[in-house]
């Protein structure tokens, strides 16, 4: 067998495989869009528990919780929200558990990518800020904490 052959029948091979294993994957990734409409994250990780559908607010507040979203607001979001109406990069959080359904809050704490693709009023918000609020994977328990933080903010007890 001369030189050429040989690379032509390996590269032939190594056609069908590629194609065989493309195909699977397309495969996976439309199922999976259909059935969870996972959406891929900044990170290219796989983002599932972004539909928040339903929350129940307890009352009196939860002071283990306001504590914990304070310690996480602190660490990952007053350098872009103030704790009052005004703007930095993102709107300020005075009022915003009364503008804003707690789901509502809580999806775009921990999915931003999807709220933004699908939420005309977060795509209101982008365009007024110009800014895209990046995903920071808070998970659903974090984000429920920022949430009671919010609420103590807003002057609920
Ligand atoms: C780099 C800046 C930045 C950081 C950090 C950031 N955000 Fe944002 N956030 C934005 C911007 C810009 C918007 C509005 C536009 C958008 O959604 O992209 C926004 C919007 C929001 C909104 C909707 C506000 C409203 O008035 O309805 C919530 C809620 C929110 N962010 C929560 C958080 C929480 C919680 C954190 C921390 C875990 C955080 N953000 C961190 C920039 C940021």
């Amino acid at each position: 067998m001369n030189y050429r052959l040989t690379f032509y029948l390996l590269l032939a091979g190594f056609v069908v495989l590629s194609c065989s294993s493309n195909n699977s994957n397309t495969g996976t990734a439309t199922k999976q869009d259909q059935t969870n409409k996972e959406v891929p994250t900044e990170s290219g990780k796989k983002s599932p528990d972004y539909a928040i559908k339903k929350v129940e607010l307890n009352n009196p507040l939860d002071a283990t919780m306001v504590e914990d979203g304070k310690g996480i607001a602190e660490l990952k979001c007053t350098s872009c929200h103030s704790l009052e109406e005004n703007r930095l990069v993102g709107p300020g959080w005075k009022g915003i558990t009364t503008r804003r359904k707690p789901e509502w809050i809580m999806n775009m704490i921990t999915n931003v990518d999807m709220m933004l693709a699908e939420d005309e009023e977060a795509q209101k918000l982008l365009e007024e800020c110009l800014v895209r609020m990046p995903n920071q994977n808070i998970s659903v328990a974090d984000s429920r904490s920022i949430l009671e933080f919010m609420r103590h903010n807003d002057g609920e007890n």
